[in-house]
């Protein structure tokens, strides 16, 4: 029989994401609604291992909604990753009486979740939250939309820049080993050529490819590079464009953490609402241990041990249509 869960925590853990908020407040007031009593811990794991909890009710989580960052603040902490941390947390855990976790965060925020959940009797739920949209079993991670939506944005802005001068621009975006904000905002931008971290960067393509608008003098070009293509990012890349072809002028933009903050987009607002929501009842109903995804408009489980990062998986067809666009 499964254990029936009456006080339970939420926690924010990695890289802060916009949406966190929105996926507390549904933990919170579905909770509530049930009739649990739902506690705040701040800054993740770390928080959890200095009992640094508090109660929350449905007022708590007024107004956070349209709020980036996360209001339990977030951490990446390394003591849950040993036996003696995780005990820690178990003992902060039972002092309280709290007997279900939710833990909104990324691949690495999971994987101290598994162990827990296996060594200890407190069932977990995991919610993805991480603009990197790289965690298999879901098609949205809480976060994604924004920080794609905050780099067109800006690469909007800069192609105006780019086309007063006949310049070309480099622009890294975010994604240390997934190249997904980097395809979308730069299909959605019009960028000559994306690069990333999940297929190999073929410099003397790019080389050409630009040598050949050249010839045409198509001046305007964008390349966006995702930070964690193998190439070593866009001072890199630029680098050797400017060594081959000194007669393109070039500019570097990074664009760095504007990404991760800012008011949550709607998709954002209402996948970490439907997460946060799910993730009671799953909690609730027995579901234990498991990752709360969206797939094709449903909702998926997945044991949490299962859960890993999305490595790899970028079709081909996407870096045709980039060619076919940029022509
Ligand atoms: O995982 C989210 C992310 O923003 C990555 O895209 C990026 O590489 C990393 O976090 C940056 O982390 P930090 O804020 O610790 O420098």
């Amino acid at each position: 029989m499964e254990k029936k869960v009456s006080k339970i925590g939420v926690l924010t853990s990695g890289g802060d994401s916009p949406g966190m908020n929105a996926a507390i407040r549904a933990v919170v007031r579905t909770g509530n609604y049930h009739g649990l009593e739902v506690f705040g811990i701040m800054r993740g794991y770390q928080g959890l291992l200095e009992d640094d909890i508090f109660r929350m009710e449905n007022r708590s989580v007024a107004n956070i909604i349209q709020r980036g960052g996360t209001i339990l603040k977030t951490a990446r902490c390394k003591e849950f990753r040993t036996p003696e941390g995780r005990d820690r947390a178990y003992q902060v855990l039972k002092g309280r009486g709290i007997d279900g976790l939710v833990i909104i965060g990324g691949d690495g925020s999971f994987r101290g979740a598994v162990e827990f959940s296996a060594e200890y009797d407190i069932p977990c739920i995991g919610l993805a939250g991480t603009i990197d949209k790289d965690i298999a079993g879901t098609d949205f991670t809480i976060g994604f939309d924004t920080a794609v939506n905050t780099a067109v944005e800006a690469i909007d802005k800069i192609r105006d820049t780019a086309d007063a001068h006949d310049r070309l621009f480099i622009i890294e975006v975010m994604g240390r080993d997934a190249g997904y904000i980097a395809l979308h905002s730069g299909i959605a931008c019009g960028a000559e050529n994306i690069l990333i971290p999940e297929q190999k960067t073929d410099i003397e393509a790019v080389v050409q490819s630009l040598q050949e608008k050249e010839r045409r003098k198509k001046l305007v070009n964008l390349i966006v590079v995702a930070e964690g293509d193998e190439f070593g990012g866009a001072n890199e890349v630029a680098k050797v464009i400017k060594e081959r072809l000194p007669n393109i002028e070039t500019r570097v933009a990074i664009l760095g953490h504007i990404q991760r903050g800012g008011a949550p987009t709607c998709l954002d607002r209402l996948i970490a609402s439907r997460m946060g929501y799910h993730a009671v009842e799953s909690l609730i109903h027995g579901r234990h241990n498991v990752f709360v995804g969206i797939t094709n408009n449903r909702m998926n489980y997945i044991p949490l041990e299962q859960v890993h990062k999305k490595k790899g998986k970028i079709s081909p067809e996407w870096m045709k249509i980039v060619k076919i666009l940029a022509s």
